[in-house]
Parts: structure tokens; sequence; C-alpha cells
């Protein structure tokens, strides 16, 4: 079977009501994001950005996937399909896909402030100042923060070097090292960029696909099942 990498960024979950970061009515207008998003401020104020992030996963109890997510599924009887996602919604999963890497952190788990390796699976619970790790030690969001490493950039990596096919879908490619992911993908891998703005990145060798989630990516997924040849079914 052939190899299928989707990047995805927050526009995939935008149809689904959970607002972009940087569009005119991105997330960050309300919280700055260096109010929230990095451990310095974690530090400061840890009840702060806890509350932020209980807002975000209480939305997931009412946020439903979308048919973006839900035609990436189609894809998986034919391909060996990866989802990359800069997300930290479980969308994606709950949409039907079976592989996917969380890049920027999980909303549905917690970790220790002092191993991020010790994480803890609370579903849409709160975190709160009473949950403490197995040695006392306060949780946190399981998030990537501004400045902290990306443990899973390894894992996308691999996957994107033996893709057939790359799929971009919502993302403003600014946010490294996610927006780099695509420079690893082979020569002969078919890139297809699904937004409604088009972003700033250089598009050479990529079919920009001008729509929403919703719209484009059954367009794409119909096009590359459409390309399918016997020896894609065969082997
Ligand atoms: N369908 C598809 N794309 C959309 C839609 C839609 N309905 N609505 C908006 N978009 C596009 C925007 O045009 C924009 O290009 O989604 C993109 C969202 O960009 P960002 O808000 O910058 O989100 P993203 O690229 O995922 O941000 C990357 O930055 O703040 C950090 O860690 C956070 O994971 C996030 C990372």
């Amino acid at each position: 079977m052939k190899n299928i990498v989707v990047l995805t960024g927050a526009g995939i979950s935008a149809e689904s009501g959970i607002q972009t970061f940087r569009d005119s009515n991105g997330l960050w207008e309300n919280y700055r994001v260096e109010d929230v998003a990095n451990y310095d401020s974690f530090d400061k104020d840890a009840e702060l950005v806890t509350k932020f992030y209980n807002a975000r996963r209480r939305q997931l109890t009412t946020a439903m996937p979308n048919e973006g997510h839900k035609q990436l599924v189609r894809l998986e009887k034919d391909f060996n399909v990866t989802i990359v996602t800069q997300n930290i919604d479980d969308l994606h999963e709950r949409a039907g896909s079976k592989n996917v890497i969380h890049l920027h952190g999980e909303l549905t788990k917690a970790c220790s402030v002092d191993d991020k390796e010790e994480i803890y699976n609370i579903g849409y619970h709160d975190i709160t100042p009473f949950d403490v790790d197995k040695n006392g030690k306060m949780l946190r969001p399981f998030i990537v923060w501004f400045g902290e490493a990306v443990p899973m950039i390894e894992p996308a990596i691999e996957k994107i070097q033996q893709a057939d096919y790359l799929i971009i879908i919502g993302t403003s490619l600014v946010v490294y090292p996610a927006a780099g992911l695509r420079n690893y993908a082979p020569k002969n891998c078919r890139t297809y960029l699904i937004d409604p703005n088009k972003p700033q990145a250089d598009l050479s060798n990529i079919t920009f696909v001008q729509q929403k989630a919703t719209i484009g990516v059954k367009q794409v997924v119909d096009e590359i099942l459409a390309q399918m040849d016997d020896k894609d079914i065969a082997e």
C-alpha cells in the first residue's frame, strides 16, 4: 500500500467551532499567547494557564468532528495513513483516524511538572491544584509550549520521508518545527494544501486547493482515490 501523510493545523477544526490561532477571530486575541503557552507563565501563574486549558478541554465535550476530519478516514481502506496534527483536540481520533501523531500535545492528557513522560489520561476532566503525580508533584497540561522540545517531530519526519502523498490542511505554516516537515517529503511525493487563505509559504510543487476543510478535503480525497491504479490496489 502507498503511504499518505496528512499534516493538519487549527484550520481543520475551525468548522467544528474551535477557533484558530492566527485568524482575525483567533484564540490569542482574547488571551495573549505569551500569557498562556509557555512554561514560565505556568510557573508564575499556574492557575491562569490551567484554567485556560481546562476551558479548551471543556469545549471538546460539545465540539464534533466535521466533514474534513471524516473524509480523511476514507483513505485508510486503500492507503497507510498517518495524521500528523498540530492540534491538541481529539477530533481526528473521534472521526475514526487510527494513526494520529500529536506534535503539540493533547488536551485529554496531563503530565507531571517534573517529568513530561509521566502521562495521565484525564479525558475531559479539569486539572485542579489537588491533582498530583505519584510523587505528590503538581500535574500540568500535556501541551508542548513555546520553547519546549517537540519529541514527536522525529516519528513525524520518518513518516513524511516515506510519503507518496502529503496533504496539508488548515495551517499557517509559520510555527516550526512543524512548518518545516514538508521539506522532508521525497521528490516524487504529491503534495496538496487545503486552506481558504493562501499562506505566505512557498507553494511551488504544491497543489493549492483554496477551500475550507469541509469542502476541500472531500475534493482531494476523491481525486486521490480516483487516481488509484491497479498496482495501488494489488500492493
Ligand atoms: N478550513 C481550512 N483551513 C482554515 C479554515 C477552514 N475552515 N479556517 C481557517 N483556516 C486556516 C487559516 O487560513 C490559517 O492558514 O487555518 C490556518 C490556521 O493557522 P493558525 O491559526 O496559525 O494555526 P496553526 O498553523 O495550526 O498554528 C500552529 O501555533 O499557536 C501555535 O501550537 C499552536 O499548534 C499551533 C501552532
